[in-house]
């Protein structure tokens, strides 16, 4: 923390921010507007970028484990991909972490089923909105809901059934899936939690076998979905 204000003290006065807060090369000043943050605009993005992150990916890791125990035809799947790629690759890169297809489908339906962050999304509308037939005034806040928006028989085939493959199939509606939200405000820590959940998964996958049958008790609260309550039996598998 403290090396990242002192980084800003010195970063503010000689160098130019996009409007989306990136930073860029000062040989193209068309591009960019000079942006100063405050320390407490700093610390306030510390403290946000912390609390957004650390929560969200462990309560995820827990689902994901919870939901490869419930599932072990998935989990032994699973665990073939990544001894097939440690077999081929040698050792689990960046790039070999990234390519395990059906590791990215097995986090999406278990964010599906159970996405650890409930109460954030939420968006204003800009203006006057008619949404099936019902008016709503410019200016008032929606809040989407992807624990329902996930299970809506509209939007996907057998929602309570677990099916990673379901996601070869493109989806019924841009926005049926918003584990992670959507659109230009999205989760911005998406790709470092993922590379995270996946690196866990490949170390913990080959070692152990998951077991688990109760469903975690889950209450809502604004940020994130606590699991108050997930057993899983864990069994060292060498
Ligand atoms: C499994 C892990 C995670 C999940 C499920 C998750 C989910 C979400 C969701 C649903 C939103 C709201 C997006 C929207 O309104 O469209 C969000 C926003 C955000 N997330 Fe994450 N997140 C995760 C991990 C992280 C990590 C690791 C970080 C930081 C390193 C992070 C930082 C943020 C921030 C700063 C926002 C606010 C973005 C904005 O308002 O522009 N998240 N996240």
């Amino acid at each position: 923390m403290q090396s990242l204000l002192e980084s800003h003290e010195v970063s503010t006065d000689s160098r130019a921010l996009t409007a989306r807060g990136d930073t860029v090369d000062d040989q193209k000043p068309s591009r960019t507007v000079a942006v100063q943050l405050t320390t407490d605009e700093v610390v306030g993005s510390a403290i946000t970028l912390f609390l957004a992150g650390s929560d969200t990916t462990s309560t995820g890791l827990g689902f994901l484990l919870h939901c490869l125990g419930k599932y072990p035809d998935v989990q032994q799947r699973l665990r073939d991909e990544i001894e097939e790629a440690l077999e081929r690759c040698g050792e689990i890169t960046y790039e070999v972490a990234m390519n395990l297809k059906y590791m990215d489908r097995v986090i999406q339906e278990t964010f599906r089923h159970l996405p650890p962050v409930t109460g954030i999304i939420t968006r204003r509308a800009l203006t006057n909105v008619d949404i099936c037939g019902t008016g709503y005034p410019a200016g008032l806040a929606f809040y989407f809901p992807p624990q329902r928006i996930h299970k809506d028989p509209k939007y996907w085939d057998e929602p309570s059934k677990f099916d990673p493959d379901r996601f070869l199939k493109p989806l019924k509606h841009p926005l049926a899936y918003q584990a992670f939200g959507a659109g230009p405000r999205n989760c911005v820590g998406m790709r470092p939690a993922l590379l995270f959940l996946k690196l866990s998964l490949c170390k913990l996958i080959p070692e152990f076998e998951f077991k688990s049958d109760e469903d975690p008790k889950c209450r809502g609260v604004m940020i994130v979905t606590h699991a108050e309550r997930i057993m899983i039996a864990v069994k060292h598998l060498k």
